[in-house]
């Protein structure tokens, strides 16, 4: 089964957006086996730290490497991603030659509560994961207001319809890894 390294831009216990994407790896699991990224313990980006590379450093770029494919699930910050994504894809993209997004698949999602569901930070986030060389599926598109009451107990999505539009989605990222995948 394919892998596909999960980045999710927000450290907070409580996180909406790491409920989310714990809800697509389970709705997903039949299909793509997601492995999330820890992204909490990497410094903030500084080029002098390549003298010798911090551990969560290294550790981010081999995660990256050795998954098939990526998925960010970005919160909305003041209408854009989160500086836990930039700074996570700035690691990863250095040293120079050494690019760890080049020609990953990779699709964006993200949710808020409130009605506009990312969609402001997804679409800043396209320009940067297309700059880094990564190959990102541009349709389908998911932006998602929050809604706690979609959810049972252990997080998995019940409410029917949600249910069906985002497996449509896994689907197509599914054929996507496989059309543009190495
Ligand atoms: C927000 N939030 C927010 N929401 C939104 O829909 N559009 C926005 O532009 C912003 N801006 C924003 C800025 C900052 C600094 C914060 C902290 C929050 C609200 C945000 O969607 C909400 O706090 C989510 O719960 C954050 O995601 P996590 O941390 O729960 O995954």
């Amino acid at each position: 089964m394919k892998t596909v390294a999960v980045l999710v831009g927000s450290l907070r216990r409580d996180s909406i957006n790491r409920k989310f994407a714990e809800s697509l790896a389970k709705l997903a699991s039949d299909r793509l086996k997601f492995q999330f990224v820890d992204l909490g313990d990497l410094p903030v980006y500084n080029e002098d730290l390549w003298a010798t590379p911090p551990a969560s450093v290294l550790r981010l770029k081999a995660d990256i490497e050795a998954a098939d494919a990526v998925l960010f699930v970005t919160p909305e910050y003041n209408r854009t991603f989160t500086p836990v994504i930039h700074n996570a894809i700035d690691w990863a993209n250095r040293p120079w030659g050494k690019n760890s997004w080049a020609g990953k698949p990779a699709a964006i999602t993200g949710t808020t509560p409130g009605a506009t569901g990312t969609a402001a930070a997804q679409n800043s986030l396209r320009n940067i994961v297309s700059v880094v060389g990564a190959y990102l599926m541009t349709q389908p598109e998911v932006y998602f207001t929050y809604k706690p009451e979609v959810f049972d107990a252990e997080g998995a999505i019940t409410n029917p319809e949600t249910r069906a539009f985002l497996s449509g989605w896994i689907d197509s990222f599914a054929r996507w890894i496989d059309r543009v995948g190495a």
